[in-house]
């Protein structure tokens, strides 16, 4: 069975008051696993304040190496010393903004593991791959670099999150259908190494998810939750999320 997990990806976004508004009042029950991804200045705040309770934080990107002459990195094992249990791989902004390969976010991928955090993979085809037909292509395309290079195994200790570019931050969320048919499809690619990994392995999807889309998204078989962009730092709106993906 796969435990539903919902997750915040607060971007360059929040400041000491919202962490203090969800330290002081955020609530949901345990059958949901929620993990808080905020800018690296804010993963102490909200370890700190969330300690007692079984709330996970994590970090939105770490170096490909864990430390040196890097100026501006934080690297996977600092991340696990300061408390960080998750890192995001691959989310498209970095990679279109900042042009990482598939190649480096694999190596961030293996470097994450090494060290103890567990990646959650981001995947997810632009607007004109969906139109020319290549949504599919690509996304195998990306997690098949992860598989070369770490193997099937590794997924066993990795979350997926499926995010169409032309969904996040655009108001337009995948139908339903949509996205259950790319899961689908992501665990049917997992499924040609491994049938046991493509069937434990959770697949999240992200793409202007919100309370009034939440509940359908997450009703569908292979949806397992949510990493949600914009509407995690509404307290209640990304409450609310939350609630739509426990049991
Ligand atoms: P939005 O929920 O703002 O569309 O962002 C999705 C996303 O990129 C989460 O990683």
């Amino acid at each position: 069975m796969r435990a539903p997990m919902v997750a915040a990806n607060w971007k360059m976004n929040g400041s000491r008051a919202i962490c203090r508004e969800f330290v002081e009042h955020f609530d949901v029950d345990g059958s949901v696993d929620v993990v808080f991804f905020p800018p690296f200045l804010y993963t102490s705040m909200l370890m700190e304040g969330f300690v007692s309770r079984s709330i996970s934080v994590g970090v939105q990107d770490v170096c490909h190496v864990n430390s040196g002459a890097y100026t501006g990195e934080i690297g996977a094992e600092m991340a696990v010393d300061s408390g960080a249990t998750y890192s995001l791989v691959g989310h498209s902004e970095r990679r279109s903004l900042f042009g990482e390969t598939d190649g480096l976010i694999a190596e961030k991928f293996t470097t994450c593991q090494q060290a103890g955090l567990t990646p959650v993979l981001c995947v997810g085809e632009s607007r004109e791959e969906r139109l020319d037909g290549r949504a599919e292509s690509v996304v195998a395309k990306q997690i098949g670099s992860i598989l070369r290079t770490a193997g099937i195994k590794a997924f066993a200790n990795a979350v997926i999150a499926y995010e169409p570019v032309w969904a996040i931050g655009t108001g337009e969320t995948a139908s339903p259908a949509q996205a259950q048919s790319m899961h689908a499809f992501i665990r049917a690619v997992l499924a040609k190494s491994d049938a046991t990994t493509a069937r434990n392995t959770r697949v999240l999807y992200g793409g202007s998810v919100k309370a009034s889309n939440a509940s359908e998204l997450f009703a569908e078989r292979d949806i397992d939750g949510g990493l949600v962009g914009g509407a995690s730092l509404e307290f209640k709106e990304f409450t609310k999320i939350c609630r739509a993906a426990s049991h």
